[in-house]
């Protein structure tokens, strides 16, 4: 199966066309970028972890019966995934204060919350990805009632897997952002799940930022954070399945 036309050029993904119906492949790319934009880097290295750590992440979401557009990994950047349409919200579950949740409550930085919350965000770049609630995504006619019930379902369902897991791996989940898309059989979990849409705190040291905010706040060399994050994943991933999960994808 080869790749044919790009189909759509993102920040940090390109999607591409192949010659199977309904399959897309997902390039994940070198490219870093924050505050919508403003902030931009090409880090080599990055798209391959990325596209390793989200194949793993799916997998495992898929043994736990979350299933999702990951069909294969096809080699170090590319992911196949269904060609799905993306619901134009961003959910967002957070378990401990960072970001955006301290500067708009006044809230300190670490403070576990009492239960996750799951935030909804418009994804229009042009308006800057406003966060907006239920009503307001059910009156713009982004979601159906029924559907943001299920999100929010899903949603919590996948924090449910992933807390522990990433505890297991010695890293606190703060937070991560979800995207899904619409099939003729309902919806699927779409996009990534990398250290670029989580925040992920070292155990012992929460000071120890393992994700995008290493970018962000200009906290230290991005690719080493995220080879960082990779091994003790793969050390979680192996006790699962120590051949198909752990391999690493060759380029072919
Ligand atoms: N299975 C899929 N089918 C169709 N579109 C998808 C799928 N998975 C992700 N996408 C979309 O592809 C794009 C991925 O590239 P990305 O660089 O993240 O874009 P952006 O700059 O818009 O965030 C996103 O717009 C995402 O919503
Ligand atoms: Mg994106």
């Amino acid at each position: 199966m080869s790749t044919t036309s790009p189909l759509y050029e993102g920040k940090a993904k390109s999607l591409y066309t192949t010659d199977r119906e309904g399959i897309l492949v997902q390039r994940f790319k070198d490219s870093a970028t924050a505050f919508n934009g403003r902030k931009f880097a090409t880090l080599p290295g990055k798209g391959a972890l990325n596209n390793r750590i989200s194949s793993i992440l799916f997998r495992l979401l898929r043994e736990s019966g979350i299933d999702s557009h990951y069909v294969d990994t096809r080699n170090t950047r590319d992911m196949g995934v269904r060609a799905v349409r993306i619901v134009p919200l961003e959910v967002v579950v957070r378990n401990v204060v960072a970001g955006s949740l301290s500067t708009r409550l006044g809230l300190d930085e670490g403070v576990a919350l009492r239960h996750p919350i799951v935030e909804l965000y418009y994804k229009r770049d042009d308006l800057g990805d406003p966060m907006i609630c239920m009503d307001h995504a059910a009156v713009m006619q982004l979601a159906t009632d029924a559907e943001l019930q299920q999100l929010k379902r899903m949603a919590l369902e996948v924090n449910d897997v992933l807390q522990p897991l990433w505890a297991s791996a010695e890293l606190t989940l703060v937070d991560f952002k979800l995207e899904f898309g619409r099939t003729d059989s309902g919806l699927l979990l779409a996009d990534e799940i990398s250290p670029d849409t989580s925040r992920l705190w070292d155990r012992t040291d929460p000071s120890r930022r393992m994700d995008k905010d290493v970018f962000r706040r200009d906290l230290g060399d991005l690719v080493e954070t995220y080879t960082e994050v990779l091994r003790r994943l793969l050390t979680v991933a192996a006790a699962h399945d120590p051949g198909e999960l752990t391999d690493a994808p060759s380029d072919r």
